[in-house]
């Protein structure tokens, strides 16, 4: 039987998650909406470059989660994306509403899904998908680690002039301005980056990478990124569908992982059918660690405003 995935969001990111799903045959996909005709418009439009692209796949648009029953996966990208100016965290409240209802209807018609985030603050909506979901850890999970890292993977590649594919590196923590780029791991077909670069080279892109997705809000002005957030959403639900069990930074639920308890935050784990089915805890230098942490903090803000004003 194919596999099913819902995504939640006709937006940019979540048509282009839809029509990558459909690009590689990964699944029949449910895109959902709450705007009419907009995710029946997306989905029939990406239906009809089937026969050109060679794909079989079942991609429908609804404006409700009826048709989404018995989805595999559920890829949650709604929400309101960031304006110039406005920092992730801005968007707080707004989304943790869209993500709570987003969640609480995708869950009664796919109680045995595992659920992707994708909307922002990212962390602090995985906290809350967790919450009101009620699923076991493993199944709530989310993506921003894949894409920061392919950011930080992209800049180090234009820097040296390598393949991108010969940069191997781990950006862990928040997807916010207090992420951590692994710098001690990142190497390049196993050669550290730190014999490679100075260190005000690897600084220059370790904060182009923190300021990734505001470089892009500064460009298109009315909208955040989209084409490598959907490439970085898909890697994982590719691993899921196919067990492939790839290694990948995601924001997980870490219970003293890290001295970490009770929160979301970027590390490496092991994505296969059951979701996350192994959290890596690495050995971090001092430094590492207080990055981590300030990281997890920064986390932690959030997730108190959610308790304290929206009650959660
Ligand atoms: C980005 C936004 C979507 O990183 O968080 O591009």
């Amino acid at each position: 039987m194919r596999k099913k995935v819902t995504v939640v969001g006709a937006g940019n990111v979540g048509a282009n998650c839809a029509l990558r799903i459909a690009d590689q045959e990964l699944a029949d996909v449910v895109l959902v909406d709450v705007v009419e005709g907009i995710p029946q418009g997306k989905a029939l439009d990406i239906l009809q470059s089937g026969p050109i692209q060679g794909y079989d796949v079942q991609i429908t648009g609804a404006n409700n989660y009826e048709p989404t029953a018995h989805s595999d996966i559920v890829v949650i990208t709604a929400g309101f994306p960031r304006k110039p100016g406005m920092s992730r965290d801005d968007l707080l409240l707004a989304n943790y509403e869209v993500v709570r209802t987003a969640t609480e209807q995708a869950v009664k018609y796919s109680p045995n899904a595992i659920l992707i985030l994708v909307t922002n603050p990212l962390d602090a909506m995985c906290w809350t998908a967790y919450q009101v979901s009620k699923f076991s850890k493993n199944r709530v999970i989310g993506m921003a680690g894949v894409l920061d890292t392919a950011r930080y993977r992209t800049f180090v590649a234009q820097e040296l002039g390598v393949s991108m594919e010969n940069v191997s590196a781990m950006v862990l923590g928040g997807h916010g301005d207090t992420m951590v780029p692994l710098v001690r791991l990142t190497s390049v077909s196993g050669i550290p980056l730190t014999e490679l670069l100075d260190q005000a080279s690897i600084d220059r892109l370790v904060q182009r990478t923190r300021d990734g997705g505001a470089e892009i809000v500064r460009y298109l002005k009315t909208g955040s990124a989209y084409y490598a957030p959907s490439a970085a959403t898909v890697e994982m639900v590719e691993s899921i569908l196919k067990d492939k069990k790839k290694v990948l930074p995601c924001s997980a639920l870490l219970e003293g992982e890290y001295g970490i308890n009770g929160l979301f935050v970027g590390v490496p784990v092991k994505l296969g059918a059951n979701g996350i089915e192994k959290i890596y805890e690495l050995k971090l230098t001092d430094d590492e660690k207080a990055q981590l942490e300030r990281s997890a903090a920064a986390v932690k803000e959030l997730v108190d405003v959610i308790q304290q004003k929206a009650g959660a």
